[in-house]
């Protein structure tokens, strides 16, 4: 059995951090130890750093920064300690701290703007988990300069500015090249703008158990390539294409043929038994010379469908299907149908207008923000502000499993939700989605459980991306050619 990392809220981990300190380890001791963690980091990515500077914020994630200062000094590297508050304002462990440093031996300087970095590394102790509302004041301007330097950055337990909740930037935050985190890694650390902002994530549990505190359901679980063996085991040697499934993309209006064919394709590379194509007649042969393994029907509505969406063990329904009378009449007959569904693009955005109300246990939502703010009447803004909540919301109302697509995508379902850490830029270009609803469907197809189909068909799509990337590069890939990709990544064993 496999268990993912767990990702907690702010005010979870700062609990964990309450009954640790009062299970008898001393607030100063963990303080230590998160510093002596951040400090063996920084070790090892720049080894034979000379000179750092070190900006700590006047909480407790501004503690931990004095610490790693006096343990840098000790250890012979150059110091520059920089202070965003005078440390007679500070209290508690943190005041503790930052006398430790001085002790050390380590000079003190106040922000100003325009100071000069003297370090070849800059440790962000700015802003921890601590952090509420928009950044603030001087605050603001030392993140800018960080971030203007040039110089890489360790991050110490997350970058200053992101919400440890959200994965949102408050106003601004700090660019990382790596963030050592600690106790509990954190949601925010995933998704949203995160993956821009913390460069590799590391995390350090500083000996206390999370897990042990059954009581603290984490926010979210954080997916796991050693998941695909799990769920991708070797195919029965006396399979037959009866028993992989049956997927019937419904999309492709006139004038929009290639998502439904693309999603079609992807489908296919995923191993479902069989593909079926409902699209508009000027499609058909385009589609035919393209993947002759599909079986295209050209349909003038929804009227000739006739026993297609009952033959089918999964509908998926969305890809080009556009928002006119030929898109609402194909949607009317999948929602009619007793089979499960994967729903996207204007299918999602036909739900919102002409589908009110519509909930169901059997179907997987796939919005990108701008389909999720449609889909809760608020704007994509509102979305991007808080995804987390934004994903639960919509599982909430619609059912199913919701994945809210976007870097670090999440899977929310009726059993809690999952992050994805896989994907990169590349991914961001057309037919993308279309790709990820036939892998959906595939899945689905071949009897995995929505919320198994879902999690599995994310991480697919992403780690595709990023194997084809590893070979040409970001720019210019193409949605079509994830689908060859995506099969070498649902072959767990193959070489
Ligand atoms: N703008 C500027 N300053 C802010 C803002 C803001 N929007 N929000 C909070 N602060 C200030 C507070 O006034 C306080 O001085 O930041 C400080 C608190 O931030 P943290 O150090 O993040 O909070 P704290 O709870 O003290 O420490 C949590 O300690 O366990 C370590 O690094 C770990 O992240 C964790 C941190």
């Amino acid at each position: 059995q496999l268990t993912l990392r767990p990702l907690y809220r702010a005010d979870q981990v700062r609990e964990l951090d309450r009954r640790t300190i009062a299970a008898g380890i001393e607030g100063f001791a963990l303080m230590q130890r998160a510093a002596t963690a951040a400090w063996q980091s920084l070790r090892a990515s720049w080894p034979g750093v000379k000179r750092i500077s070190v900006l700590c914020g006047g909480g407790n994630n501004g503690g931990d920064g004095h610490v790693l200062a006096a343990l840098a000094a000790v250890a012979g590297v150059e110091v520059q300690r920089i202070a965003l508050k005078p440390p007679k304002t500070l209290d508690g462990d943190a005041a503790r701290a930052a006398e430790m440093a001085t002790a050390a031996g380590v000079g003190l300087e106040p922000w100003r703007k325009g100071i000069a970095f003297s370090g070849e590394v800059i440790v962000d102790a700015l802003l921890g988990t601590g952090l509420t509302g928009e950044v603030r004041g001087e605050f603001r301007e030392a993140i800018e300069a960080i971030n203007a330097s040039g110089l890489p950055v360790l991050a110490i337990d997350i970058p200053s500015g992101l919400a440890a909740d959200t994965g949102a930037e408050l106003g601004v935050a700090v660019r990382a090249t790596r963030t050592v985190t600690f106790i509990g890694d954190k949601v925010g650390l995933h998704t949203g703008r995160a993956p821009a902002r913390t460069g590799e994530v590391h995390f350090r549990a500083l000996g206390v158990e999370a897990r042990r505190h059954a009581d603290l359901v984490p926010a979210a679980e954080l997916l796991d390539k050693a998941l695909l063996e799990v769920w991708l085991p070797p195919r029965s040697r006396d399979a037959h294409k009866g028993a992989m499934g049956h997927v019937l993309v419904l999309g492709g209006a006139p004038g929009f043929g290639g998502a439904a064919l693309l999603a079609s394709e992807a489908a296919a590379r995923l191993g479902a038994g069989k593909i079926s194509l409902a699209t508009a007649p000027e499609h058909v042969t385009a589609c035919l010379t393209y993947r002759p393994e599909v079986m295209v029907h050209g349909l003038r509505g929804a009227a000739e469908l006739g026993e297609l969406t009952e033959k089918a063990d999964v509908l998926a329904v969305g890809p080009g299907l556009g928002q006119g009378a030929w898109g609402q009449g194909m949607l009317q007959a999948a929602l009619a149908a007793s089979t499960p569904l994967v729903v996207d693009a204007d299918g999602l955005n036909l739900l919102a207008s002409h589908f009110p109300g519509q909930r169901r246990d059997d179907w997987i939502l796939t919005p990108h923000p701008g389909e999720a703010a449609r889909l809760l009447g608020c704007s994509a803004a509102e979305v991007e502000a808080d995804r987390p909540a934004a994903a639960r919301e919509l599982q909430r109302r619609y059912g199913g499993v919701v994945v809210l697509k976007g870097a670090g995508s999440l899977v929310a379902g009726p059993d809690g939700m999952a992050v994805c850490p896989y994907g990169n830029p590349g991914m961001a270009s057309g037919g993308m989605g279309d790709v990820l609803t036939g892998i959906l469907g595939a899945l689905l197809a071949q009897g995995l459980a929505g919320p198994v189909a879902a999690r599995l068909g994310v991480m697919v799509h992403a780690m595709a991306a990023d194997m084809a990337v590893r070979d040409a590069g970001e720019r210019g890939l193409l949605a079509a050619d994830l689908a060859s990709y995506a099969r070498i990544v649902v072959n767990p064993g193959f070489v």
